[in-house]
Protein backbone atom coordinates (compact mmCIF):
# COMPACT_ATOMS: atom_id res chain seq x y z
CA UNK A 1 0.00 0.00 0.00
CA UNK A 2 0.98 3.12 -1.24
CA UNK A 3 0.43 6.02 1.64
CA UNK A 4 1.09 9.98 0.00
CA UNK A 5 0.60 12.57 2.85
CA UNK A 6 -0.01 15.77 1.32
CA UNK A 7 -2.49 19.14 1.01
CA UNK A 8 -5.77 18.41 0.03
CA UNK A 9 -5.82 20.90 -3.48
CA UNK A 10 -2.37 18.36 -4.15
CA UNK A 11 -4.51 15.13 -3.57
CA UNK A 12 -6.91 15.67 -5.70
CA UNK A 13 -4.43 16.56 -8.68
CA UNK A 14 -2.90 12.82 -7.87
CA UNK A 15 -6.12 11.20 -7.84
CA UNK A 16 -6.46 13.44 -11.35
CA UNK A 17 -3.32 12.63 -12.42
CA UNK A 18 -3.69 9.04 -12.03
CA UNK A 19 -7.30 9.03 -14.05
CA UNK A 20 -5.90 10.90 -17.02
CA UNK A 21 -2.77 9.00 -17.59
CA UNK A 22 -5.58 5.45 -17.00
CA UNK A 23 -7.79 7.61 -19.93
CA UNK A 24 -4.47 8.42 -22.30
CA UNK A 25 -3.39 5.00 -22.61
CA UNK A 26 -7.03 3.26 -22.55
CA UNK A 27 -9.98 5.88 -24.01
CA UNK A 28 -11.99 2.78 -22.78
CA UNK A 29 -11.33 1.86 -19.51
CA UNK A 30 -13.78 1.38 -16.69
CA UNK A 31 -13.69 3.69 -13.57
CA UNK A 32 -14.86 3.23 -10.53
CA UNK A 33 -17.20 6.30 -8.78
CA UNK A 34 -17.20 7.02 -5.44
CA UNK A 35 -19.46 9.71 -4.12
CA UNK A 36 -19.43 11.71 -0.79
CA UNK A 37 -17.55 15.12 -0.29
CA UNK A 38 -13.89 13.30 -0.40
CA UNK A 39 -14.11 12.78 -4.42
CA UNK A 40 -15.41 16.24 -5.47
CA UNK A 41 -11.92 17.87 -5.65
CA UNK A 42 -10.74 15.41 -7.95
CA UNK A 43 -14.24 15.34 -10.46
CA UNK A 44 -13.51 19.19 -10.55
CA UNK A 45 -10.03 19.16 -11.44
CA UNK A 46 -11.32 16.11 -14.15
CA UNK A 47 -13.99 18.51 -15.73
CA UNK A 48 -11.26 21.41 -15.73
CA UNK A 49 -8.86 18.80 -17.66
CA UNK A 50 -11.55 18.29 -19.90
CA UNK A 51 -12.34 21.98 -20.62
CA UNK A 52 -8.88 23.24 -20.99
CA UNK A 53 -6.78 19.65 -22.51
CA UNK A 54 -9.83 18.10 -23.93
CA UNK A 55 -9.32 15.14 -21.78
CA UNK A 56 -12.06 12.80 -22.71
CA UNK A 57 -14.40 10.20 -21.13
CA UNK A 58 -16.10 9.38 -24.75
CA UNK A 59 -15.35 5.88 -24.50
CA UNK A 60 -15.22 5.67 -20.55
CA UNK A 61 -17.30 3.24 -18.59
CA UNK A 62 -18.31 4.27 -15.06
CA UNK A 63 -19.74 1.83 -12.33
CA UNK A 64 -20.23 3.68 -9.28
CA UNK A 65 -20.04 1.87 -5.61
CA UNK A 66 -23.35 2.39 -4.16
CA UNK A 67 -26.80 3.65 -4.14
CA UNK A 68 -29.69 5.02 -1.41
CA UNK A 69 -32.78 2.29 -1.94
CA UNK A 70 -36.14 3.87 -1.47
CA UNK A 71 -34.87 7.79 -2.56
CA UNK A 72 -37.20 9.68 -4.68
CA UNK A 73 -35.69 9.43 -8.43
CA UNK A 74 -35.33 13.31 -8.51
CA UNK A 75 -33.73 13.82 -5.59
CA UNK A 76 -30.42 15.82 -5.33
CA UNK A 77 -28.64 13.32 -3.29
CA UNK A 78 -29.85 10.18 -5.41
CA UNK A 79 -26.33 8.99 -6.04
CA UNK A 80 -26.80 8.46 -9.27
CA UNK A 81 -28.15 12.04 -9.62
CA UNK A 82 -25.12 12.99 -7.59
CA UNK A 83 -22.64 11.48 -9.79
CA UNK A 84 -23.88 13.10 -13.24
CA UNK A 85 -23.99 16.41 -11.86
CA UNK A 86 -20.42 16.50 -10.19
CA UNK A 87 -18.49 14.29 -12.99
CA UNK A 88 -20.50 13.17 -16.10
CA UNK A 89 -22.21 16.04 -16.82
CA UNK A 90 -19.24 18.04 -16.33
CA UNK A 91 -16.52 16.23 -18.22
CA UNK A 92 -19.35 15.16 -21.22
CA UNK A 93 -19.59 11.74 -20.27
CA UNK A 94 -22.74 9.82 -22.24
CA UNK A 95 -24.93 8.91 -19.63
CA UNK A 96 -25.69 5.83 -20.68
CA UNK A 97 -21.74 4.47 -20.30
CA UNK A 98 -22.27 5.87 -16.91
CA UNK A 99 -23.89 3.09 -14.49
CA UNK A 100 -24.87 2.43 -10.72
CA UNK A 101 -27.13 0.39 -8.53
CA UNK A 102 -30.27 0.15 -9.57
CA UNK A 103 -31.86 0.99 -6.00
CA UNK A 104 -35.56 1.56 -6.99
CA UNK A 105 -35.75 -2.04 -8.59
CA UNK A 106 -38.58 -4.48 -7.30
CA UNK A 107 -35.99 -7.09 -7.04
CA UNK A 108 -33.36 -5.98 -5.41
CA UNK A 109 -31.07 -8.93 -4.76
CA UNK A 110 -32.08 -9.48 -9.10
CA UNK A 111 -30.59 -5.72 -9.48
CA UNK A 112 -27.61 -6.57 -7.47
CA UNK A 113 -26.39 -9.61 -9.49
CA UNK A 114 -27.19 -8.14 -12.77
CA UNK A 115 -24.86 -5.21 -11.57
CA UNK A 116 -22.06 -7.56 -10.92
CA UNK A 117 -22.37 -9.07 -13.93
CA UNK A 118 -22.37 -5.90 -15.88
CA UNK A 119 -19.36 -4.96 -13.90
CA UNK A 120 -17.44 -8.24 -15.07
CA UNK A 121 -18.96 -8.16 -18.67
CA UNK A 122 -17.56 -4.77 -19.00
CA UNK A 123 -13.92 -6.52 -18.28
CA UNK A 124 -13.39 -5.02 -14.40
CA UNK A 125 -13.10 -2.02 -13.39
CA UNK A 126 -9.51 -0.28 -14.11
CA UNK A 127 -9.18 2.39 -11.52
CA UNK A 128 -11.82 2.74 -8.39
CA UNK A 129 -11.90 5.95 -6.25
CA UNK A 130 -12.79 5.80 -2.72
CA UNK A 131 -13.44 7.71 -0.03
CA UNK A 132 -13.62 6.14 3.52
CA UNK A 133 -16.41 6.75 6.39
CA UNK A 134 -15.47 7.74 10.10
CA UNK A 135 -16.22 3.82 10.82
CA UNK A 136 -13.87 2.62 8.73
CA UNK A 137 -16.62 1.63 6.11
CA UNK A 138 -15.63 1.92 2.08
CA UNK A 139 -19.09 2.24 -0.28
CA UNK A 140 -21.25 1.48 2.18
CA UNK A 141 -19.96 -1.63 3.68
CA UNK A 142 -20.40 -0.95 7.44
CA UNK A 143 -18.37 -2.87 9.75
CA UNK A 144 -18.89 -6.36 10.11
CA UNK A 145 -18.86 -6.50 6.21
CA UNK A 146 -17.92 -9.41 4.59
CA UNK A 147 -14.02 -8.93 3.25
CA UNK A 148 -15.08 -11.38 0.62
CA UNK A 149 -18.94 -9.73 -0.06
CA UNK A 150 -20.35 -8.79 -3.71
CA UNK A 151 -23.03 -6.10 -4.49
CA UNK A 152 -26.18 -6.70 -1.85
CA UNK A 153 -28.89 -4.64 0.04
CA UNK A 154 -27.47 -2.89 3.56
CA UNK A 155 -28.55 -1.19 6.35
CA UNK A 156 -26.93 1.82 7.37
CA UNK A 157 -25.38 2.42 10.77
CA UNK A 158 -26.92 5.44 12.95
CA UNK A 159 -23.16 6.87 12.85
CA UNK A 160 -23.19 6.67 8.78
CA UNK A 161 -26.65 8.02 8.96
CA UNK A 162 -25.72 10.85 10.77
CA UNK A 163 -22.94 11.20 8.99
CA UNK A 164 -24.82 12.05 5.76
CA UNK A 165 -27.23 13.89 7.37
CA UNK A 166 -25.16 17.43 5.90
CA UNK A 167 -26.44 16.33 2.78
CA UNK A 168 -30.30 16.26 3.85
CA UNK A 169 -30.77 19.76 5.69
CA UNK A 170 -29.13 17.85 8.46
CA UNK A 171 -31.95 15.73 9.37
CA UNK A 172 -30.74 12.40 10.18
CA UNK A 173 -34.34 11.37 9.56
CA UNK A 174 -34.29 12.13 5.83
CA UNK A 175 -31.49 9.44 5.16
CA UNK A 176 -32.54 6.20 4.01
CA UNK A 177 -32.10 3.77 5.82
CA UNK A 178 -30.51 1.11 3.36
CA UNK A 179 -28.41 0.97 0.41
CA UNK A 180 -27.61 -1.25 -2.46
CA UNK A 181 -23.42 -1.46 -2.53
CA UNK A 182 -20.66 -3.47 -4.13
CA UNK A 183 -19.26 -5.30 -1.66
CA UNK A 184 -15.85 -5.47 -0.60
CA UNK A 185 -15.15 -8.45 -2.74
CA UNK A 186 -16.17 -6.85 -5.62
CA UNK A 187 -14.34 -3.34 -4.88
CA UNK A 188 -11.10 -6.12 -4.20
CA UNK A 189 -11.51 -7.04 -7.84
CA UNK A 190 -10.75 -3.27 -9.39
CA UNK A 191 -6.83 -3.39 -10.57
CA UNK A 192 -5.70 -0.13 -8.70
CA UNK A 193 -7.91 1.68 -6.04
CA UNK A 194 -7.14 5.30 -4.81
CA UNK A 195 -8.71 6.13 -1.46
CA UNK A 196 -8.93 9.82 -0.20
CA UNK A 197 -9.34 10.98 2.95
CA UNK A 198 -8.65 14.78 4.87
CA UNK A 199 -9.76 16.15 7.86
CA UNK A 200 -9.20 14.81 11.63
CA UNK A 201 -12.27 13.13 11.68
CA UNK A 202 -10.72 10.24 9.38
CA UNK A 203 -7.95 9.59 11.74
CA UNK A 204 -8.80 7.02 13.45
CA UNK A 205 -10.34 5.09 9.99
CA UNK A 206 -7.01 6.45 8.22
CA UNK A 207 -4.76 4.65 11.14
CA UNK A 208 -6.37 1.48 11.22
CA UNK A 209 -6.51 0.79 7.23
CA UNK A 210 -2.92 1.63 7.23
CA UNK A 211 -1.75 0.20 10.29
CA UNK A 212 -4.25 -2.04 12.02
CA UNK A 213 -5.34 -5.59 11.54
CA UNK A 214 -7.43 -6.70 8.99
CA UNK A 215 -10.34 -6.76 9.81
CA UNK A 216 -14.59 -6.59 9.56
CA UNK A 217 -14.56 -4.14 12.51
CA UNK A 218 -12.75 -1.63 9.98
CA UNK A 219 -13.87 -3.02 6.60
CA UNK A 220 -11.09 -0.43 4.51
CA UNK A 221 -8.60 -2.51 6.10
CA UNK A 222 -9.27 -5.05 3.47
CA UNK A 223 -7.06 -2.71 0.85
CA UNK A 224 -3.90 -3.82 2.71
CA UNK A 225 -4.09 -6.89 0.81
CA UNK A 226 -4.71 -5.33 -2.38
CA UNK A 227 -1.34 -5.24 -4.90
CA UNK A 228 -1.99 -1.88 -6.41
CA UNK A 229 -3.38 0.57 -3.25
CA UNK A 230 -2.95 4.07 -3.05
CA UNK A 231 -4.01 5.89 0.27
CA UNK A 232 -3.86 10.18 -0.13
CA UNK A 233 -4.33 11.86 2.58
CA UNK A 234 -3.81 15.06 4.31
CA UNK A 235 -2.26 15.92 7.36
CA UNK A 236 -5.23 16.11 9.60
CA UNK A 237 -6.02 12.59 8.60
CA UNK A 238 -2.42 10.97 8.84
CA UNK A 239 -2.03 12.45 11.99
CA UNK A 240 -2.90 9.35 13.68
CA UNK A 241 0.26 7.44 11.61
C1 LIG B 1 -20.68 7.71 2.10
C2 LIG B 1 -20.32 6.97 0.82
C3 LIG B 1 -18.90 6.50 0.83
C4 LIG B 1 -17.99 7.63 1.26
C5 LIG B 1 -18.33 8.08 2.63
C6 LIG B 1 -17.44 9.19 3.15
O1 LIG B 1 -21.01 6.87 3.13
N1 LIG B 1 -21.18 5.86 0.57
O2 LIG B 1 -18.55 6.03 -0.46
O3 LIG B 1 -16.64 7.19 1.22
O4 LIG B 1 -19.67 8.56 2.57
O5 LIG B 1 -17.93 10.41 2.72
P1 LIG B 1 -17.15 11.76 2.77
O6 LIG B 1 -16.15 11.69 1.68
O7 LIG B 1 -18.19 12.81 2.51
O8 LIG B 1 -16.55 11.88 4.11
Amino acid sequence: MEVVIAPADELAVLAADAVESLLRAKPDAVLGLATGSSPLAVYGELARRHAESGLSFASATGFMLDEYVGIAADHPERYRNVIEREIASPVGWPSRQVHGPDGSAADLPAACAAYEKAIVDAGGVDLQLLGIGTDGHIAFNEPGSSLASRTRIKTLTSQTRQDNARFFGGDVEQVPRHCLTQGLGTIMAARHLVLLATGRGKAEAVHQLVEGPVSALWPATVMQLHPHATVLVDEGAASRL
